[in-house]
């Protein structure tokens, strides 16, 4: 999962076709139902804790000298979300939905459970890192509804008393506003469109709240790539069945853009979005503008503590000398229902071998932390400078 929208493809598109300033640059409820009128998911809940990560996070600590395992075992008591980026992981969601649900029963408070959903048939399309293991040309779009969002609906259906928030497809509209001139990207365009839409019309159940991924500040902050997004949201939304079916969008999802700071401003002084928070207010009003009205939005705060890092606003992989952001939770910002720690702080966004598969460039640039292993892999290195850079401190 990544970013990407500085491919020279994209950028020309994009100059072509924006008019945007040169940047060198419930419920199954019925389509017109308000859905932030539920209420904001993450209030007054306890969040589910992946024991995955957990155990993964133990293992940093037990290689790790006494004061630095002491900082570590800190972030074991806050939620990540559990990425579910296959089929096969896709089949175990049973194990933490149940988990969640006991715990809901010891405590008597409402435990909530965090899900990405990342299987997308030709996942990926601009850049190569994650590419996924459906392809479009194989019968991918007929296997994701299938094999991956029937199950996750089925296991959601089966656990009606607990809270769940689902994340759709990091990327994925995203790179159709931007990334149209790649191949790949092109030749995903419709499948993405169909399969993001039927897995909102499933997944949109009385206890789900959906929040569609709206990429970040650096990639669509641009007036030009707001409104194209925000025309393909509406068309993805009407086919799922209204926009009533989503409460929001989640952004920031496994990049490194500060709340507040204008990073941005310097290093790409055309984006009127400098940071995420300008971001999500800019969304917004295109998204009202459009008729998609009182969206809710999440943002991920799980490296994004320490703004100064990069030297290009586009760089999207491992990048150096990050920090823990604002820990989950919820936000006092309006219109923003939550930060939470979308990407498990520690998982590498791609490889930086070059004789490695799925190698993609941007693993490798300058601003990249060397020595990474494939993407959702245990980067242990980086782990450890995340913590150490937390701000706020741990
Ligand atoms: C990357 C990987 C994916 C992983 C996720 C979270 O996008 O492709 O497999 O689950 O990051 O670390």
């Amino acid at each position: 999962m990544s970013f990407r929208k500085f491919a020279l493809s994209s950028l020309l598109l994009v100059l072509a076709t924006c008019g945007c300033a040169s940047r060198g640059s419930r419920g199954a409820g019925s389509a017109g139902s308000s859905e932030p009128e539920r209420g904001n998911p993450f209030e007054n809940v306890q969040y589910y804790i992946n024991p995955d990560y957990v155990q993964k996070a133990e293992g940093a600590a037990a290689k790790a000298l006494p004061a630095d395992a002491a900082l570590i075992r800190k972030i074991e008591a806050f939620p990540t979300a559990i990425w579910l980026d296959s089929i096969a992981k896709a089949a175990t969601i049973g194990r933490y939905l149940d988990d969640a649900q006991q715990q809901q029963a010891k405590t008597g408070k409402p435990t909530l459970t965090v899900f990405v959903v990342y299987d997308l048939p030709n996942r990926d399309c601009s850049a190569k890192s994650s590419a996924g293991e459906l392809k479009v040309e194989e019968n991918g779009e007929a296997r994701y509804k299938a094999e991956f969002i029937d199950v996750i609906t089925a296991q959601f259906l089966a656990h009606p008393q607990q809270p769940i928030v689902a994340i759709i497809e990091p990327d994925s509209l995203a790179n159709l506003a931007t990334n149209l001139g790649m191949l790949k990207c092109a030749a995903s365009q419709d499948a993405y469109m169909k399969s993001v839409a039927y897995a909102i019309s499933k997944l949109s159940l009385p206890n789900v709240s959906i929040y569609l991924d709206a990429a970040h500040a650096g990639w669509l902050g641009w007036d030009g790539n707001r409104s194209r997004i925000v025309n393909i949201f509406k068309q993805v939304l009407l086919m799922a069945g209204g926009v009533g079916k989503i409460r929001g969008f989640a952004t920031n999802v496994s990049n490194f853009n500060t709340l507040t700071g204008r990073d941005g401003k310097k290093l790409e002084p055309s984006d009127p979005c400098p940071d995420e928070i300008t971001y999500v207010h800019k969304l917004g009003d295109t998204l009202n503008r459009h008729g998609i009205k009182h969206k809710r939005f999440i943002i991920d705060t799980s490296r994004n503590g320490k703004g100064g890092l990069r030297r290009r606003w586009g760089s999207w992989c491992n990048v150096k000398g990050a920090g823990l952001g604002e820990r989950p939770g919820v936000s006092q910002e309006s219109g923003v229902d939550a930060y939470f720690w979308v990407k498990p702080p520690g998982e590498s966004d791609g490889v930086s071998d070059p004789t490695q598969p799925r190698f993609d460039a941007n693993c490798q640039s300058g601003d990249s932390a060397k020595g990474a292993p494939q993407a959702g892999e245990w980067f242990d290195a980086y782990f450890q400078e995340l913590v150490k850079n937390a701000q706020p401190p741990l």
